[in-house]
């Protein structure tokens, strides 16, 4: 068989006109023929089809995750290493029991403070209900429900539990765009549903919460560690977090936490340490890449992004607001690409609030590359 007579017909969907992260636009331009688009996406779905949509973090790649071979083409059309488990996306809480088998005092009070919302909540699986590639196997599984208006009605009409990783070719930066989704899988999927920029940028906080009263961060994300702290009396990151302890020094409790992600096809590197002479330095090697012959860019906070020269300048928002960083960053990631940069720096930001999934994210990218400046 050839690959054209594999390639797939991806159908587009346009749900919303909005191109910006606000997402108050999609009720009022919830037509008719956005229901349309939608209940045919949602067909797609419960027929074993795969089918992209926007969440609140990231666009997701969503097959029906009862359906084993529905699954396998989500790892097919991504790439994706099969040992690595998707994560379950319902749109209320009633479809928890069908695969679920308990549920602990923490995980609840985690749901009743942040979902819907950007937090997956590692959780006792009942047996056969979900296809074992699903869960790769572990006898837990993540579950999350997003907090966007889209992606919770696609949810509703496909009546079933829908495990997306993101709509991403595996190793490339996630899609915050339909575009980023065209990009990298169009002939390989059904379907995408286009509902504009997601909001938060990063994809959803994961977390393991303990009967004990223990929350552990197994990938920083959307909600905070601060904001886990209002619910739960101990937070800790795991240890397999750690900067370049992912090569199996400690065997990573997230198997999502050992691969390498999100990078662009020049070399990154990050730079960290007192602001100024972050800035004279970065200057500097940019100057010295460019004589070389280099295609530079830089990743810079909009507070010293003026200063830089490079072929690309792409700004993370103010310093002040990690937020916007979140939300600019795998957009600036893609765009390094588009401009075929051979030579990257990014500024390193605290690794506080949302800037401990901006830090995770980066340091992935980079391949774990960090000159601190002193
Ligand atoms: O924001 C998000 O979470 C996005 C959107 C589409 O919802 N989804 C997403 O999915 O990022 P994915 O498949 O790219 O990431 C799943 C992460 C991986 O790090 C995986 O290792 C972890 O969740 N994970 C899934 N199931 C797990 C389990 N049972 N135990 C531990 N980690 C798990
Ligand atoms: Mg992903």
């Amino acid at each position: 068989m050839t690959m054209d007579s594999n390639k797939k017909k991806t159908s587009y969907w346009q749900v919303s006109q909005q191109n910006s992260s606000d997402q108050g636009g999609w009720q009022e331009q919830n037509t008719i023929q956005a229901m349309e688009h939608l209940e045919e996406a949602a067909k797609l779905l419960r027929d074993g089809f795969i089918v992209a949509f926007p969440t609140e973090t990231v666009y997701g790649l969503g097959a029906d995750a009862r359906n084993t071979t529905a699954v396998e083409a989500v790892f097919e059309a991504k790439g994706r290493p099969s040992d690595n488990p998707l994560i379950v996306h319902i749109a209320n809480r009633e479809q928890l029991s069908e695969f679920v088998s308990e549920i602990n005092e923490l995980s609840e009070a985690l749901m009743n403070a942040y979902w819907p919302g950007p937090l997956t909540i590692i959780l006792p699986l009942k047996p056969e209900v979900l296809s074992a590639r699903v869960t790769a196997g572990l006898d837990t599984v993540g579950v999350r429900m997003p907090d966007h208006p889209v992606a919770l009605q696609l949810l509703a009409l496909a009546g079933c539990p829908v495990a997306a990783p993101s709509a991403n070719r595996s190793g490339r930066p996630s899609p915050t765009l339909a575009e980023h989704v065209q990009a990298d899988l169009d002939g390989r999927i059904e379907g995408i549903v286009d509902g504009g920029a997601t909001g938060v940028g990063v994809e959803s906080t994961v977390v393991q919460a303990d009967a004990d009263g223990t929350v552990t961060i197994l990938r920083p994300g959307g909600i905070t560690e601060e904001q886990l702290r209002t619910v739960a009396s101990e937070v800790r990151m795991d240890p397999g977090l750690a900067a370049g302890n992912n090569e199996g020094l400690i065997a990573p409790r997230s198997p999502g936490m050992k691969y390498t992600h999100y990078a662009p096809k020049g070399s990154l590197c990050i730079v960290d340490g007192d602001a100024s002479k972050v800035k004279d330095y970065i200057a500097s090697r940019l100057h010295e890449a460019k004589e070389q012959g280099e295609i530079t860019a830089v990743l810079a906070f909009s507070e010293h992004i003026d200063q830089y020269q490079a072929d690309g300048l792409f700004s993370l928002g103010s310093m002040e607001r990690l937020a916007e960083g979140a939300h600019l960053l795998y957009a600036a990631l893609r765009s390094c690409d588009e401009i075929g940069a051979s030579y990257i720096l990014a500024e390193a930001c605290p690794s506080e609030g949302l800037g401990a999934a901006i830090m995770n994210r980066l340091l992935k990218a980079a391949g774990h590359q960090i000159i601190h400046v002193t």
